[in-house]
This record gives C-alpha cells, structure tokens and sequence, in this order.
C-alpha cells in the first residue's frame, strides 16, 4: 500500500516528472519544432511561407481544431526523405526518454507525405528506424500507429492502408485523426474493420470537438480499444457510464485542449470530472510543438492548475497509461512494479 498522503504536494512537480509512464497520444509530425522545419526546408530546398522561426512561432495562435490544422499541414511539407522522418521521429523519443517515457504509441499521417509524392516506404522505416534506435539506446518501447485522415474518403484510407502493408510488422495499429465534425467514425466502418481482420489495434479520435454520439460509433461501429480525446463524453452520462464500466481508455491531452479552445483554461478541464468518473484516464502531450509542451509539462501544468488533483492521481493516471498500451502484459506489470516501487519511495519516511 502506497501512503499517498505521506507526499507533500510541493514535491509533485517533481514526481510527475521523474515518474515511469506511457505516452499513448502524441502525433509524430506535431513534434515538429520551427526550429526542424526550419533546418529540413534547408536541407531540402523547399520554400517556407514564413520568414524566421520567430515568425512561425507567432503563427501558433490557434481558434479551433481546423485553423491548427492548417499550419500543421503546412509544417509537415518539409518532410520529404526516409532521414527527415528518422530525424524527426529520433528526436521525440530521445526527449520522451529523458522524461521517464517507458513506452510510446506514435501516430503518423502518412496520407500528408504520400499526397507530395514521399513514398510511404521513406515514412515508414524513417520512423520504424527511429523506435529501435530508442529500444536499442534507451530501452525506450516505441511502436507506430498508422492514422487516417478522416476530412478524405474511406476509399483513400483503404488504398492508403494497402500501400502500406509491405511494412505491416512496423506498425501495430490504426487510427483516425484530423477534421472531427462532419466526419463521423462510421464514415470509416469498412477500413477499420479490414485493420481488424490483420490483426490491427484500432483507435479513433473522438469527442474532441465532435459530439458524444461520434464517441459511440467509434465503439459500436469501428470497435476502438481506445478513444483519443473523449472529453466531450461527460454530455451523456449514459456513455460515462459505459466507458467506465468498460474500462475503455480516454487519451487526454490538456494543453492541446486549451490551445484549441476546447476549453478556456488549464483550471476549468474536465480531468477532475473524468477521474471522479472511474473514467480510464491518460495524460498525453498530442501535438508538442504546436501546443507549448511535451509530456511532462502537461502533467505539471494541469496538476498546478487544478490543486484538488495531487499524488494519488498522479499515480493513477501513469498507472493507467500503461494500462491502456497496447503492450504485453508482462511489459505493462514490469512497468507497473516500476511505478509502485517509485512512489513507494516517494511515501517512505
Ligand atoms: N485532433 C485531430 N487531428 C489531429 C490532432 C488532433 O488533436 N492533432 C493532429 N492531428
Ligand atoms: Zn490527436
């Protein structure tokens, strides 16, 4: 038994930091620093809109999911060779490892580069390198998740999906990102479910913007053993009830929230409701670049804006991270032994 209360709660920056812990949401080319796009437009000859990074920087002031998504887009052009991909997929995981990152499920667009001619052999051993360069160097657990973009059609998905099969030992699972409303998850049933029958795990966006109804067709239709975002599922509390009694993991990304106006402020989130819920929690960094922090400046941020959250929840939440991984279950018990013997530690006097 971990005595939580043992832990004062001037020492919890520090223990969300040092913590073993998964991160499950956190979208390769949303790490992206203006300072890459920057070096690759160099390196590659393509032209920027912007004149300097500060210039980009200051383009960072998002309104909703659509304006981000804009820039997003734009970043990602740079990205044209199997080493940018490397470049860019090694220098997320080195900062992941250096903040206790025991296991990274990363999501990839790869319908943004084969759209500018990149090959999707370039995407992807660009970045399956990059995960066992990790493992090797870190012991740090990377895997892939291929997402589609659901503001194009299923057909496009599925052709996307099929290109990528050559590669299919390099990733383990698909998913489904960008424009949420007007795109709902059934618009994708068959595709997810040809990624079912290859023995894919299958996640979807959800709730983010979108009403809670898309959060149930992503269960009910596409059959997602985790759903990214999910905030907006406290409007049913039918459906909170059913994710908790499911167990089915929500990935929670607090900076993006706010920096997309899901909600005003740190301090007004819903994290408090959501645990409160029995909900399956996680904490995750989404788009660290474009949204003022990695995962462990989340984790601090939220904890300092909402002081009803202390040790205990920062337990839970890393605990329930490698929960909902897609890793072995003997990779997630070692990690979970980790966990108790940290805050053990922590609570001994
Ligand atoms: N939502 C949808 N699509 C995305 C996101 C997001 O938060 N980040 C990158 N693509
Ligand atoms: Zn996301």
């Amino acid at each position: 038994m971990i005595d939580f209360g043992r832990i004062p709660q001037e020492r919890l920056p520090a223990l969300l930091r040092t913590m073993p812990k998964a991160e499950l949401h956190i979208h390769i080319e949303g790490s992206l620093e203006p300072e890459m796009i920057f070096a690759l437009a160099k390196r590659n000859g393509v032209a920027l809109a912007y004149p300097s990074i500060e210039a980009l920087r200051a383009a960072y002031a998002f309104s909703d999911l659509q304006s981000f998504l804009d820039i997003y887009y734009a970043g990602a052009s740079v990205l044209l060779h199997e080493q940018d991909f490397f470049d860019l997929g090694f220098a997320y995981l080195h900062k992941a490892a250096a903040e206790n990152v025991r296991c990274a499920e990363v999501f990839f667009d790869p319908q943004t580069h084969t759209a500018r001619g990149v090959a999707m052999k370039d995407v992807i051993l660009g970045l399956s390198h990059a995960c066992h360069r990790a493992h090797a160097e870190w012991g740090l657990q990377a895997k892939l998740i291929l997402c589609f973009l659901r503001h194009l059609s299923e057909d496009e998905a599925m052709a996307t999906l099929d290109a990528a099969l050559p590669w299919r030992e390099q990733f383990i699972g698909v998913g489904l990102d960008s424009s949420e409303q007007g795109h709902p998850p059934e618009k994708f049933a068959r595709v997810f479910a040809h990624a079912r029958a290859l023995g894919l795990h299958v996640v979807a966006h959800a709730g983010e913007e979108g009403p809670p109804a898309y959060i149930e067709s992503a269960l009910d239709v596409l059959h997602v053993g985790r759903i990214d975002h999910g905030v907006r599922c406290v409007e049913s509390p039918a459906l909170v009830q059913r994710l908790a009694r499911e167990r089915m993991p929500l990935t929670v990304c607090p900076l993006s929230n706010v920096k997309l106006c899901v909600f005003p402020t740190l301090a007004e989130h819903n994290l408090p409701a959501l645990l409160q819920a029995g909900l399956c929690v996680t904490i995750n960094s989404d788009d660290p670049a474009y949204f003022g922090g990695y995962l462990n400046q989340n984790f601090v941020e939220i904890f300092a804006a909402l002081p009803q959250l202390g040790s205990r929840e920062a337990y839970t939440l890393a605990r329930n991270s490698f929960a909902a991984s897609f890793a072995t279950s003997a990779d997630k018990a070692r990690w979970m032994s980790e966990l108790d013997a940290h805050f053990s530690a922590a609570a001994a006097p």
